[in-house]
């Protein structure tokens, strides 16, 4: 069965055709970073309104990459949520109109179980059951993942994602937006120990995470500092150091406490270059294996919704063209 993904829960516009026996055929992504970026994070009604633009012309493209017609189409997958309610309806909607026009069943997928899963996407996939660290602009978590459905919260953060700690220490470095990239891109030419920050709830003893405060003392270290070129790389780079080994020690607290050697990196902070060389070099060490996704599928894109799509419609097979946005919704 050929699956249609579509995701739009925040500012990527991501289509995608997944094929049950064959993989996946086609992905196409549309970035609004661009558009975002002179107001220094998203606007929501920008979002919604661009996803309107570039749904169905992205459609129109996959299909041909893929060399298939609408007709071609025996599901459709959308982000269900969490995510921008205007922006998330835009993709419910389109899938809904879509199906109820093609008479092809239709499927709201959680945004997490579509990160989650997208390492399976790669040509050597983790068998069940893996730990994931899953780390993106609104979650960090480690799960124990069993099967498709069956999710298991180990731990949490208990204020910031570790992504939005990212975007928060990029804006205060006076990186821009969005932070992610470019204050990992500083923290390389950045140089180690300068500068030294917490590891908060590192020895907690427990497998959730903080990392507000680490946000918070890169501020009280910038005022104290002439923040030349070499400074801004060098903080970044503490930074850096400190969250990549928070998440490293905790991910190998989550494989020894529930007894499993495979680990699962997932979500938008999973293309940290720095985080997974650590996790690579652990991984040889320590005896585990360790999966990421391709570096285009850590961050939001079609593809992990068609496939988490396919694998759902499995389980639970869809009915009826009714849709559902959910802004707010734990896995
Ligand atoms: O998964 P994602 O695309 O969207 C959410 O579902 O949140 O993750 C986006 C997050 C942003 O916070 C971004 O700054 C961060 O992932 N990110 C990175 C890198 N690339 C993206 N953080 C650190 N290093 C990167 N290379
Ligand atoms: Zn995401």
């Amino acid at each position: 069965m050929l699956v249609l993904g579509i995701e739009t829960s925040c500012d990527e516009t991501g289509v995608a055709l997944y094929h049950t026996e064959r993989g996946l055929l086609a992905h196409a992504l549309h970035s609004q970073v661009a558009m975002h970026a002179e107001y220094g994070g998203v606007v929501p009604e920008l979002a919604s309104r661009d996803h309107i633009r570039r749904v169905l012309p992205l459609t129109r493209q996959t299909l041909q990459q893929a060399g298939c017609t609408l007709d071609d189409i025996g599901a459709i997958a959308y982000t269900e949520g969490p995510g921008l309610a205007g922006a998330l309806l835009v993709g419910a909607s389109i899938a809904a109109a879509l199906g109820f026009a093609l008479k092809v069943p239709v499927i709201g997928i959680h945004h997490l179980e579509g990160h989650l899963l997208a390492p399976l996407l790669e040509p050597n996939p983790p068998a069940f059951p893996f730990v994931a660290l899953l780390v993106s602009g609104g979650h960090s978590q480690l799960m124990k993942v069993s099967g498709i459905g069956a999710y298991e919260t180990l731990g949490e953060t208990l204020d910031d994602a570790a992504g939005e700690a990212f975007d928060k220490t990029a804006k205060l470095l006076g990186l821009g937006y969005p932070g992610g990239p470019a204050l990992s891109m500083r923290a390389e030419q950045g140089v180690p120990g300068r500068f030294k920050l917490p590891r908060p709830m590192i020895n907690s003893g427990d497998l959730n995470f903080s990392f507000s405060g680490l946000k918070t003392a890169v501020l009280t270290l910038a005022r104290q500092q002439t923040l030349d070129d070499q400074t801004v790389n060098d903080i970044a780079r503490a930074f850096q150091d400190a969250i990549v080994e928070v998440l490293t020690v905790k991910s190998l607290a989550a494989l020894g406490q529930s007894g499993l050697d495979r680990l699962v990196v997932a979500g938008g902070v999973g293309a940290n270059r720095q985080l997974r060389e650590k996790l690579s070099a652990l991984s040889a060490r320590r005896g585990f294996e360790v999966y990421y996704p391709k570096l285009e599928f850590c961050t939001d894109n079609g593809a992990m919704i068609a496939f988490a799509g396919a694998m759902r419609i499995k389980l639970t097979p869809a009915k009826g063209w009714k849709f559902n946005v959910r802004p707010r919704w734990d896995l």
